[in-house]
């Protein structure tokens, strides 16, 4: 059997006077899309930016594809809840940037760039700026930032929290469309139970922190292509939201506890 996309081995990351994760253990297979939810500050982020590489654990390791991680992860790519979109360059050149880091050729990858463009639905806005966009567009370049280098593996981090509620719905189709074509292995994370059933195969539950845990890995068997806009009526939809809730909501109200004056 091939290695999994990422694997955390016992995983444990402490800051100063604060464990936040502790013995996490968990496979990401390939080409799945995985959700990680818990209440707010058990670690989700903290977990993903370990697989990352931007933050090394305190005990334990990562492994990408079987291989152990050191520094950052060349096989990923990162999408924030903020975009990182540079605001004194077009559409076009903050789509270019990935590979004009990694060297490519110039004409070549203006090409690619425009075809992502097109991909993402940003026909007619290459030369627009930053600010000259939607909330909607900016992620659509931010995807577009991420995909053009073509990772073997996608982290997520609350990519669409700062989206109305039906702008976030088709950059949520947007993803899964991206996602079932190029077959990518995503990790994503949000606080949104809701999203993380309609988006995944698999969800993972953290518990409130102090030293979170994984209290359960739920699959999520509903059928493939998804339709986001009807899916939260699904009978087996609301069958596993209760199921998956019924864990989260004792780690929400633990978090409520230790967290009075939030
Ligand atoms: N660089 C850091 N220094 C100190 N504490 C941190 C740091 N990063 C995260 N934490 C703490 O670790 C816990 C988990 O944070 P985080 O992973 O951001 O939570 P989540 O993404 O689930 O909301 C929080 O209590 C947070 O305050
Ligand atoms: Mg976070």
């Amino acid at each position: 059997m091939s290695p999994p996309a990422i694997r955390f081995k016992d995983i444990t990351k402490s800051f100063p006077g604060y464990t936040a994760v502790e013995a996490i253990n968990l496979d990401v297979s390939s080409g799945r899309f995985l959700s990680v939810v818990g209440p707010s500050g058990c670690g989700k982020s903290t977990l993903l930016n370990m697989a990352a590489g931007l933050m090394t654990p305190s005990g334990g390791s990562v492994e990408i594809f079987g291989e152990p991680l050191n520094g950052i992860n060349r096989k990923a790519g990162y999408m924030f809840q903020q975009d990182a979109l540079l605001p004194w360059k077009t559409v076009l050149d903050n789509i270019l940037l990935g590979l004009e880091l990694r060297g490519a050729d110039p004409k070549a990858a203006e090409q690619t760039a425009r075809d992502w463009i097109h991909r993402v639905g940003l026909d007619g806005f290459a030369d627009r700026y930053p600010h000259q966009l939607s909330g909607g567009m900016r992620k659509r370049v931010a995807m577009a930032q991420t995909w053009i280098t073509d990772p073997a593996i996608v982290f997520m981090d609350e990519p669409f929290g700062a989206l109305d509620v039906h702008t976030r719905l088709r950059m949520e189709g947007e993803i899964l469309g991206l996602w079932a074509e190029t077959k990518k292995t995503v990790m994503f994370v949000t606080h949104d139970l809701e999203e993380a059933i309609a988006l995944s195969d698999e969800v993972v539950v953290l518990s409130a922190g102090p030293a979170s845990h994984i209290v359960g890995v739920y699959q999520v068997d509903l059928e493939r292509p998804r339709n986001l806009i009807d899916i939260k009526t699904d009978p087996r939809f609301t069958e596993i939201y209760g199921s998956i809730w019924r864990d989260l909501r004792e780690e929400v109200l633990k978090s409520y506890e230790r967290n009075e004056k939030v």
